[in-house]
């Protein structure tokens, strides 16, 4: 996508998105105005609109401003773009002179649009492939368009990257992102300047990481622990931690799942995409901040080989795990990349994401995401940047009554807790594995890093990205500078 950034222009052709008549009307030799006027329905409240062809030939989207405390220049370019998703129109500008809208405002409706309008098509072939070309440019025009364009380089347009590429990994069939595949996709963002390591399972065999490597005992394809660093920041100071579950399929193992919609659990990496994401973006960015992510890359399947309910797995942390469910994997695969982060990295703060629960889903649906942390500062934080970054996470509890619904009399914990608060036993046992020293929050995703048919003009495919502006957002506000 090209974005760019101007002071002052009209479309020649393709669309246009116009929020005040009067700002623009200079430019259409006042068509705009004299539509607005016409149009019996526009009172330039929220939610008005109308759409007019102008003399230029731009096809022109009005949009009413209305309420100042509701209305979001982002939502409203993506609005538009998505309305023009398979129309063939190539070209948005979106008009913001004459507004209130700050540099910031500009940059975030360039990364709406943007969003909106990505495509996931990689997989059609010639003859299915829609035959209408995709938008391809944006341009912005503002009053202060040099500030725009500086928000959009240096912040909105590499978290855009991010978004997109976790998006990306996350629609991706599960025959093409496996352990092994995703781990070399992973290493070629060396280029951004990050440092990759990748452990295979000899080496986690080294380590004991029987809670990870059980997950991955049933599949023909080998797990893998991928840590990618990021020194922006200053030399020997404590990086902040991302781990992300990135179980590439999860059929449930010989805990099978019902065969229904199973199809979704090829996005059960998207706690890992989001890391990788954030990765990408702090990279591009060139983000002041010393970060590591780690992602434990596992695929989850039946098979004679396969773990069963019952097995009694000893974590790296030494930590015995009675699996009660294979089916609850994601928390045995981040038992172990915690405990790996914790110990080697002695990280400033830990963030961990997962589409660790269904019971997520039935709590919060797909507009907020679970977060669960014993530290009300990280929460504090974490809070703020969904205001910022649109990805908004909602604090559930932590207690040691959840806590014990772990206990198992076969071993010192087993695997789940019962129907009963599902994503919280889920979270307890996570923070088994963490301790007490590291200022840690967990973010269960699976309502909102994978959502069919969403109603968010930003989010057009199934996977979102979620998490990747939060943590960008996060990094930027608590960890640089
Ligand atoms: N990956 C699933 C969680 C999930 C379910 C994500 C639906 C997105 C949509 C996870 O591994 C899982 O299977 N969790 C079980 C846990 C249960 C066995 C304790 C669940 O939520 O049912
Ligand atoms: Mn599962
Ligand atoms: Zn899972």
């Amino acid at each position: 996508m090209n974005v760019s950034f101007s002071k002052s222009g009209a479309a020649k052709s393709g669309s246009a998105l116009v929020i005040s008549a009067s700002g623009v009307d200079h430019a259409y030799d006042g068509a705009v105005m004299k539509a607005a006027a016409k149009s019996a329905s526009f009172h330039g409240k929220a939610g008005d609109g109308f759409q007019t062809y102008v003399e230029t030939g731009a096809r022109v989207f009005m949009t009413g401003r209305g309420d100042k405390d509701i209305f979001d220049y982002e939502i409203a370019a993506a609005t538009v773009a998505k309305s023009l998703r398979g129309s063939g129109e190539t070209e948005l500008m979106i008009h913001l002179e004459g507004t209130d809208a700050t540099a910031d405002d500009a940059a975030r409706a360039a990364l709406g649009a943007r969003l909106a309008a990505y495509i996931w098509d990689k997989h059609k072939s010639k003859a299915t492939k829609s035959k209408k070309p995709a938008l391809q440019s944006i341009t912005v025009v503002s009053d202060d368009p040099s500030a725009a364009k500086d928000a959009y380089e240096n912040y909105y347009g590499p978290a855009g990257d991010g978004v997109v590429l976790a998006r990306d990994l996350v629609n991706a069939p599960p025959n093409e992102i496996y352990p092994v595949a995703y781990a070399e996709r992973i290493k070629g963002l060396a280029d951004l300047g990050l440092e990759i390591e990748v452990l295979g399972e000899a080496e986690m065999n080294k380590l004991g990481m029987h809670a990870l490597l059980g997950v991955g005992l049933g599949s023909e394809r080998d797990s893998q622990l991928v840590i990618m660093k990021w020194n922006g920041g200053k030399a020997g100071d404590a990086p902040a931690c991302l781990v992300g579950k990135g179980v590439t399929f999860d059929t449930g193992g010989i805990s099978l799942k019902p065969g229904a919609n199973m199809w979704d659990m090829k996005g059960d990496m998207g706690g890992s995409a989001a890391v990788v994401g954030t990765m990408c973006a702090l990279a591009t960015r060139k983000a002041k901040a010393n970060v590591v992510g780690i992602v434990g890359l596992v695929e989850n399947m039946p098979d004679g080989k396969a773990q069963l309910p019952g097995d009694i797995v000893v974590s790296m942390s030494g930590q015995t795990i009675e699996v009660q469910n294979t089916d609850a994997e994601g928390r045995l695969v981040l038992a172990d990349a915690l405990h790996y982060a914790v110990t080697k990295y002695k990280p400033a703060a830990m963030i961990d994401l997962a589409t660790l629960t269904g019971a997520i889903i039935v709590a919060l649906g797909s507009e907020y995401c679970g977060m669960f942390t014993p530290d009300d500062e990280l929460a504090k934080q974490l809070t703020a940047a969904g205001d910022t970054s649109t990805d908004l996470p909602w604090r559930l509890p932590l207690s040691d009554k959840y806590d014990k619904l772990l206990n198992s009399p076969n071993a010192d914990m087993k695997n789940i807790g019962g129907r009963a608060a599902g994503s919280i036993t889920a979270a307890q046992f996570l923070k088994r594995f963490v301790g007490k020293d590291t200022p840690w929050a967990h973010l269960d995703i699976a309502g909102t890093g994978m959502v069919n048919g969403s109603k968010d003009p930003r989010n057009p495919t199934f996977g979102t990205g979620f998490g990747v502006r939060l943590l960008n957002r996060w990094i930027a506000d608590n960890h640089e500078g």
